[in-house]
């Protein structure tokens, strides 16, 4: 990627897309920023981001974008991500992950006067649906297990199948469950740490024993740049955190950041709420991005303790 410098960044301020545009400022590259501002979004971040002279600020939805930059790529954060949410109402999640990506593809393609640029679309372990034992590799079969799996796998299908017919370059980087600040808190780690600063018992899905691999969100803008920089376009990388834990012991090691020491975790935590559909371990091998040279730099059990002291020194609405 040398001399690349140009890039959009779609969903730039979600968790992810927040955090890799900070990277990319840092890194003094042109960030052409694109948002909708969905109740996920973060605009308070735009003030951070205004201060750099090579951020631009597009507030749009991906579905209804008419205009793309003169970019050399398109890194695709933006979508509706709660699984949850697209059990109770998936149109949502058609609109933006599946219909999002068809636009951003069409966009890319009718470029005339300038090089297509390459959509790196951030898609997600779960397209696979669950394993319970091994781990997915790239060519697996796509089984997702909801209407969010379903939409996210339906927007790789979308891509590889534009590459074919129009030529549109692509990267599609499947992470693991990440993990990190500034997270909605409407997933397992920061919903925790609101839930027992209300005072209330903790959510827990089932008896706790799902198992989610967990990867740090800095971890992932690492890998993501990494594959950029070193790997081939037109295919597809899983990344994979060095966590695999149960819901239950992610929450364990929660509290005991929380509180400073290991507490009951039944006086914590209300099991057996039921989600439809529920994913039972998600595995990745990611051995293909390992033999470009990168490796997690975080370790769940330390950036947990900063993870909670940062979500329990504020109140994340
Ligand atoms: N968070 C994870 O654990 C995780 C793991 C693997 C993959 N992913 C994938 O990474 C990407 C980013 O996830 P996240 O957790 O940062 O999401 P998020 O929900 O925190 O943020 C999504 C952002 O996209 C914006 N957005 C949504 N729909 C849009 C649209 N139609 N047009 C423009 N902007 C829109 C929102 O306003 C928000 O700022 C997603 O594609 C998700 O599927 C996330």
């Amino acid at each position: 990627m040398q001399g690349i410098k140009v890039i959009a960044v779609t969903g730039c301020l979600g968790f992810i897309g927040s955090h890799f545009t900070r990277a990319c400022l840092q890194r003094g590259w042109m960030v052409w920023g694109v948002d909708k501002k969905t109740y996920a979004a973060r605009p308070e971040l735009l003030e951070e981001f205004g201060q750099h002279k090579s951020f631009r600020y597009l507030e749009a939805d991906i579905v209804k974008m008419e205009h793309l930059y003169d970019v050399d790529y398109v890194f695709n954060f933006a979508a509706e991500t709660h699984v949850d949410n697209s059990i109770i109402d998936s149109a949502r999640f058609s609109w933006s992950n599946i219909m999002g990506v068809e636009n951003l593809l069409e966009l890319i393609r009718g470029k005339r006067n300038y090089e297509m640029p390459v959509l790196v679309q951030i898609s997600t372990d779960e397209v696979y649906g669950d394993v319970l034992n091994g781990k997915h590799t790239e060519s697996d079969p796509l089984r997702p297990s909801n209407p969010y799996s379903a939409s996210k796998a339906s927007s790789d299908m979308l891509i590889i199948g534009w590459h074919r017919t129009h030529k549109v370059p692509y990267i599609i980087v499947r992470p693991t469950n990440n993990y990190g600040i500034d997270q909605y808190p409407e997933k397992l780690i920061p919903k925790a740490i609101k839930y027992l600063s209300l005072g209330k018992k903790i959510p827990l899905h089932g008896d706790g024993t799902y198992i989610r691999n967990w990867l740090h969100v800095e971890d992932t803008v690492s890998a993501i740049l990494h594959i950029v920089e070193h790997g081939e376009r037109n295919r597809i990388y899983n990344v994979s955190g060095n966590y695999e834990a149960s819901n239950k012991e992610v929450i364990a090691k929660v509290l005991k950041a929380y509180f400073g020491a290991p507490v009951d975790l039944e006086q914590y935590v209300q099991f057996n709420f039921v989600r439809m559909g529920e994913d039972i371990r998600y595995s990745l091998d990611d051995s293909a991005l390992r033999a470009l040279g990168w490796n997690n730099a975080k370790d769940f059990d330390i950036e947990i303790k900063a993870v909670v002291e940062y979500y329990k020194s504020r109140f994340v609405w």
